[in-house]
């Protein structure tokens, strides 16, 4: 049994995993959140003293109070002083108090949301707290959801009003957690546009850490998630919590040390720009948080958040599924193509072997340059020469499948959708618009608006064999203000999500076979909540590859690899100027879904070859790619001049090296690689070599390369016995 309750305690457990919550008059209390322990006898329920300053709401109690009690819930306003996680503006006030009426324990999974939740829990069992506010006649609801094959807790919440008047919620967190005084690390995935999901580490001090969006979808500057670990953990040991949420719009998670030094974590919906009314008799839920736990370091909850990606949140029609390998024409023509170009690229893609061909921006209404047409999504003929689907059939008629861009969360003002609809962009009413890309957003926060990208993608998905969508989203919002009075314009943002997931619940499930890659100007809404419609993201429009190793790196704290596409673009990159090798090139865009952005019309024989001998080895080694374990060996972060990485998978083991600089004297650099099995002998492809497990383990294998920047080298094991 995941989840057992014995008189006022309650312990939800997984593999490794334990959170345990007792209810104590009314209030419900984290008595421990890490480490599985059946035999749990309320060790540590500490803090009861009388502090100062802190309020009580029990006069003969003078030790108990919210503000230094652990908890699962924050209340707002009764002597708590830290951040709450639950603010609710009713009568004169938004002071609530909620207190514990009943709990259940439910097979699965109870929720039937407009919001993303993770699939396939069926055998899960979830617990059900339920509270209520006896003066303003709310109800709130925790929702903790097990499964006993992954360290992850789902959880969510939702509030009731059970009240004749109408409510307004100003702050709902997911997931909160006060956890023990220690010596705590918090790790968050920052950066910005073309160098997203930078790793940042920082002690926990007294006081706030936050990482927050604003921008009406997750961002490049930052990740809807956070680790807190101890200070010591490393990549293979010490203890590590993973607070996720699977929401693409504003967020925030924080840290924050109290006075007495204990440590109040949480995530949910950011308060800029949100407010909710709720009216009388009706619910509002949370976005679903993920808190993933490992005692094996960072490598451990890496893994266990990847695993429990890929099992439960990816489609899953596309989780266990080899990706295909895709050429995708922007790098290589931006919007200067037709259709004979679009036939070259595919022929050539086709002789190194392609297995997708991607057509991205440019095909549709009068789009010629980033200044016009999104909105208007018919195909251009002229440029095509042709209909689309003619095209698809030469595409295919080659062997490749067929893939297509679309911005459908985009409005030109410059285009016949804005023409007919300008109020369907995202404004506030006398106020110019801002713009960015030159582009507005659409208000999906407006049904009439989802209904017409509905009828519209839906046609052109179903009128022509299209395989895969890159669905891009190409700037963050700006002048709110859609409502019809300010409380409106406030939920405009939220609003704007449900459209949103309402629409790609309706395309993909509609077009289940197709493969969507979402996309936002690369990395900037890569977050959980996209991942359950859309299988893949594009990390970053960043294609070079020596500014691409961090991104996959800090990528990988959260996300299964084959999440990610990773492409072999043309030197000087276009983003960097630099200049790598084209095995380099390889080597990094092959610890991801492989794909290939550059002209190869232009190119060599000789480079056509090496591309298509690089093609040809990650047919072989895609599955260890895609479906191994993931080891971090060396990190390659700023400042750093190596990286590597390592997939186990099944019999196979895959090492890739990368040196960004050479110095003087290269200093050769020895891997040690991770989980083998040390009886084993494993065979180095392309050599007749023979390794012990033990060997490659405590010994290593040492990277010898020639004097040079920005070189790399790939190391296939396959276990001979
Ligand atoms: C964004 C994407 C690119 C490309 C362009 C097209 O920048 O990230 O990959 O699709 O849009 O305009």
């Amino acid at each position: 049994m995941s989840i057992t309750i014995n008189k006022n305690y309650y312990y939800i457990n997984s593999k490794e995993l334990s959170l345990i919550i007792e209810e104590r008059e009314g209030d419900l209390l984290l008595r421990h959140l890490g480490r599985k322990i059946t035999n749990y006898h309320g060790s540590n329920a500490i803090n009861e003293r009388d502090h100062a300053f802190s309020g009580q709401l029990n006069p003969d109690v003078r030790t108990y109070s919210y503000d230094t009690q652990r908890q699962v819930l924050g209340l707002h306003g009764l002597g708590d002083f830290r951040q709450p996680s639950l603010k609710i503006q009713h009568g004169v006030s938004d002071v609530t108090r909620f207190e514990f009426l009943k709990a259940e324990v439910v097979k699965g999974i109870s929720l039937e949301s407009k919001l993303p939740y993770p699939h396939s829990l069926e055998k899960a069992e979830t617990l059900i707290f339920t509270l209520v506010d006896k003066v303003a006649d709310l109800e709130l609801k925790l929702y903790y959801t097990v499964v006993e094959d992954n360290n992850t807790i789902v959880t969510y919440s939702e509030v009731i009003n059970n009240s004749n008047q109408a409510v307004v919620i100003h702050r709902a967190l997911s997931a909160m957690a006060d956890v023990p005084t220690r010596d705590y690390d918090v790790v968050t995935l920052q950066g910005a546009y073309a160098r997203e999901k930078t790793v940042r580490r920082q002690r926990v001090e007294q006081g706030i850490f936050k990482v927050a969006s604003n921008r009406g979808a997750s961002g490049h500057a930052q990740t809807p998630a956070l680790i807190l670990c101890d200070h010591e953990a490393s990549e293979g040991a010490g203890e590590a919590l993973a607070f996720q949420l699977m929401y693409s719009g504003n967020f925030q998670t924080f840290v924050q040390k109290s006075q007495i030094n204990e440590v109040r974590v949480a995530i949910g919906i950011e308060d800029e720009n949100f407010t909710w009314e709720l009216a009388s008799n009706e619910s509002f839920e949370t976005p679903v948080a993920l808190i993933t736990y490992s005692h094996q370091g960072l490598t451990g909850v890496s893994q266990e958040s990847q695993a429990f990606v890929t099992d439960y949140i990816i489609p899953k029609q596309f989780a266990h599924e080899e990706r295909p390998i895709l050429l995708n024409n922007w790098e290589a023509t931006y919007f200067d193509f037709e259709k004979e170009k679009l036939l070259e690229l595919a022929e050539d893609a086709k002789q190194v072997g392609v297995e997708l061909f991607v057509l991205d921006d440019g095909w549709f209404g009068n789009r010629f340059d980033d200044n016009r047409a999104l909105g208007d999504w018919f195909v251009n003929e002229e440029k095509l020469g042709g209909p689309l689907q003619d095209l698809i059939e030469k595409v295919h008629a080659k062997g490749l499948k067929f893939g297509l861009w679309f911005e459908p969360e985009m409005i030109s003002v410059d285009s016949d959708l804005y023409r007919t609809h300008p109020d369907w962009a995202i404004q506030v009413p006398n106020y110019g618009h801002t713009y960015s890309r030159n582009q507005l957003v659409l208000n999906l926060a407006n049904p009439d608006v989802v209904t017409y990208l509905k009828d519209v993608l839906d046609k052109i998905l179903t009128d022509n064999a299209i395989d895969y969508v890159k669905w891009d989203y190409n700037r963050n919002m700006t002048n709110i203000g859609n409502g019809a009075n300010y409380l409106e314009s406030q939920m405009q943002s939220h609003q704007y999500m449900l459209g949103l997931y309402d629409l790609v619940e309706f395309l993909t499930s509609k077009h289940e076979n197709i493969l969507f890659e979402s996309c936002s100007g690369g990395g900037g809404r890569n977050d959980l909540g996209m991942m359950r419609y859309f299988p893949q993201v594009w990390a970053s429009d960043n294609t070079d590859a020596i500014a691409r190793l961090p991104i996959q790196y800090g990528s990988s704290y959260l996300y299964p690899t084959i999440s990610m596409g990773a492409h072999v673009s043309a030197v000087p990159n276009h983003q960097m100027e630099r200049t790598t090798p084209l095995e380099t090139r390889g080597d990094v865009a092959m610890m991801g879904n492989l794909g290939y952005e550059l002209d190869l019309t232009s190119l060599t024989q000789e480079e056509k070859d090496i591309i298509a001998g690089q093609i040809a080895h990650y047919k072989d080694i895609r599955p260890v790619v895609q479906f191994g374990q993931q080891y971090r060996l060396i990190n390659p972060e700023a400042g750093s001049n190596e990286a590597a990485v390592q997939f186990n998978y099944e019999n196979k083991v895959l090492a890739t090296y990368v040196r960004v600089l050479s110095t003087v004297e290269t200093v050769e650099t020895t891997l040690k690689l991770k989980n083998l099995d040390q009886d084993a002998n494993y065979m180095l492809q392309g050599t007749d070599q023979v390794y012990s497990g033990a060997e490659l383990m405590y010994a290593g294998i040492t990277v010898v390369l020639p004097q040079g920047d920005f070189l790399s080298k790939q190391f296939y094991f396959v276990k001979v016995d």
